[in-house]
């Protein structure tokens, strides 16, 4: 029987290269995100390899969540690991610039919509146990402060707290957990995050050497993979021309 993978936010960036990376490895996969047409094409490219289920999903309406969940069939009725990778960041400008609603949704997606999901797919985990895992995609904006990050950087705090504490209530059981926070990758998220300004994003990648999907795709498969008795629990991943800034100082 193949193992399964749930992978939330499927139809872009991360979400889409780790279906193909399991889909490489014979993995079943139930795949969500919002926009249907991506999760058709991402069927037709992996169903000749895998067994693939797809399914449109707002990860921020927790009934529609646990209806899904729930109404999984065999063979996608066991989940194997969780790819908690739903999420995006909006309003890179100062905090005192940015529209109450974008630090909502950003709270919605990223905080409640990934309890949600959790909460739907745990007891599918623990009723398998040992070699099961809850992939959680955090940032390094969970650990380190800049300026326009805000909400983002807070929801992705959130996330590394949540896995870490999952871990504690979980250790008896098999369930692994992972925080795993990326750096600068290239993917939709800065034109998400800028509202569709292609040429910002072009800017921000275009001059550096970032992270790619397929990058975090084989992260996300090495920790799915290890050995039952190893649980990785915080993996921050930058790209080598990345690093911290000093500390901004106001002066006279
Ligand atoms: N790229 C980076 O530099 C970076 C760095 C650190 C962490 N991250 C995190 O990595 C994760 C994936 O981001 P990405 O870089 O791959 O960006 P992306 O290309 O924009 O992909 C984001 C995915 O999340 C889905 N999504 C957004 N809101 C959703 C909702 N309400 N319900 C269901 N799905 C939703 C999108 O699907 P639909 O629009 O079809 O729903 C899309 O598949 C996010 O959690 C992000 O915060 C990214």
């Amino acid at each position: 029987m193949s193992k399964v993978a749930f992978i939330t936010g499927a139809t872009s960036g991360f979400g889409r290269a780790t279906a193909r990376r399991f889909a490489e490895a014979g993995w079943a996969l139930v795949l969500s995100g919002r926009r249907l047409e991506r999760l058709e094409e991402l069927k037709a490219e992996l169903q000749d390899k895998v067994p693939v289920h797809i399914t449109t999903l707002d990860v921020r309406d927790a009934a529609a969540v646990k209806a899904m969940v729930y109404g999984l069939q065999a063979p996608f009725d066991r989940i194997d690991v969780l790819v908690n990778n739903a999420g995006l960041a909006l309003a890179p400008e100062a905090a005192q610039k940015v529209a109450l609603e974008d630090w909502h949704t950003m709270i919605d997606t990223n905080v409640t919509g990934l309890v949600n999901v959790t909460h739907a797919v745990l007891p599918k985990l623990l009723a398998i146990g040992k070699g099961t895992s809850i992939i959680n995609i955090g940032s390094v904006a969970g650990e380190w402060p800049y300026p326009g990050g805000h909400v983002y950087g807070a929801t992705k705090a959130f996330v590394k707290q949540f896995s870490f504490n999952l871990r504690c209530d979980l250790v008896s059981t098999g369930v692994r957990v992972t925080d795993i926070a990326p750096g600068m990758a290239e993917t939709e998220f800065t034109l998400v995050r800028t509202k569709g300004n292609q040429a910002a994003s072009d800017a921000l990648y275009g001059t550096t050497t970032p992270l790619t999907a397929e990058d975090i795709a084989e992260q996300i498969f090495y920790v799915a993979t290890l050995p039952d008795h190893i649980n990785i629990n915080r993996l921050e991943i930058m790209p080598s021309r990345q690093a911290w800034s000093p500390f901004a100082i106001d002066r006279d």
